[in-house]
């Protein structure tokens, strides 16, 4: 007891030190709360349309390939072809868009990074955050800034889908797509969550002879 006590107080700092590391969230006194939930198929289908559509234009996936994305999310290989944005692209690529990075960099004054660990490299929440605090501003490049990244190279690029779908309908939206690039950052996640719940079944199982048989062993020496 007095050791697990001291492991305790070893390791609170640590993860309490690990939960304050997270990105504040700029303006915002503190970070939304992104909807984050990777069961949910449907949502990350409709994520993954929007993260092809408005941010493979200048940013990269390159760590995953459509082919997993389409096979985990089940969508069929023709119909995630039939929504890439580049004819030429095969389901077997990477998620890498057209754009040159040293001619991005020069456009935008910062090149626009991979986003495949985004989730994770900032959070979910941040991601979300920033994603819905665009608001306009005369003085910068693309006539907005954003409240949780200041001035920000980044125009902002749903612009036209928030005008689409309105204030709620936008962030369901959006909500959406940080759930998918929260499954692109990590697509095991649910399959792991999954051989947990099959370890603590077999464990559960095993109890059950083992304790017959350590009271069988038993018997005879008490
Ligand atoms: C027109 C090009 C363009 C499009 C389209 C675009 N971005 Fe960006 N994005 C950028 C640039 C440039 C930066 C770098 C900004 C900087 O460092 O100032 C950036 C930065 C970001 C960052 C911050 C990265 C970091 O941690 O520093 C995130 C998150 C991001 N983009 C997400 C997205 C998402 C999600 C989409 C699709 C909805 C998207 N972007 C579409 C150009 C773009």
């Amino acid at each position: 007891m007095k050791k697990l006590l001291i492991l305790a107080a070893l390791l609170l700092p640590s993860m309490l030190a690990h939960a304050s590391d997270e990105d504040g969230c700029g303006q915002l006194k503190e970070c939304l709360t992104a909807p984050v939930d990777v069961t949910n198929t449907a949502s990350l289908q409709r994520g993954a349309r929007l993260f092809v559509n408005y941010c493979l234009g200048c940013h990269t996936a390159k760590y995953v390939r459509y082919e997993r994305v389409a096979d985990d999310l089940g969508i069929d290989h023709k119909t995630m072809l039939a929504n890439m944005v580049w004819t030429t692209t095969k389901i077997g690529d990477h998620m890498i868009s057209g754009g040159r990075k040293d001619e991005q960099a020069a456009w935008f004054g910062n090149a626009p990074p991979d986003l495949t660990l985004e989730t994770r490299l900032r959070s979910p929440d941040w991601v979300y955050s920033y994603l819905l605090s665009f608001y306009p501003d005369d003085k910068r490049p693309w006539g907005v800034n954003n409240r949780v990244f200041k001035d920000v190279a980044m125009p902002n690029a749903l612009e036209t889908l928030k005008t689409e779908l309105g204030d709620d309908g936008f962030k369901r939206a959006v909500g959406d797509l940080v759930n998918y690039m929260t499954y692109m950052a990590e697509p095991v996640k649910t399959k792991r969550e999954h051989i947990g719940w099959w370890v603590m079944g077999f464990l559960v199982i095993l109890f059950i002879p083992v304790y017959f048989l350590n009271k069988e062993y038993w018997k005879d020496i008490h």
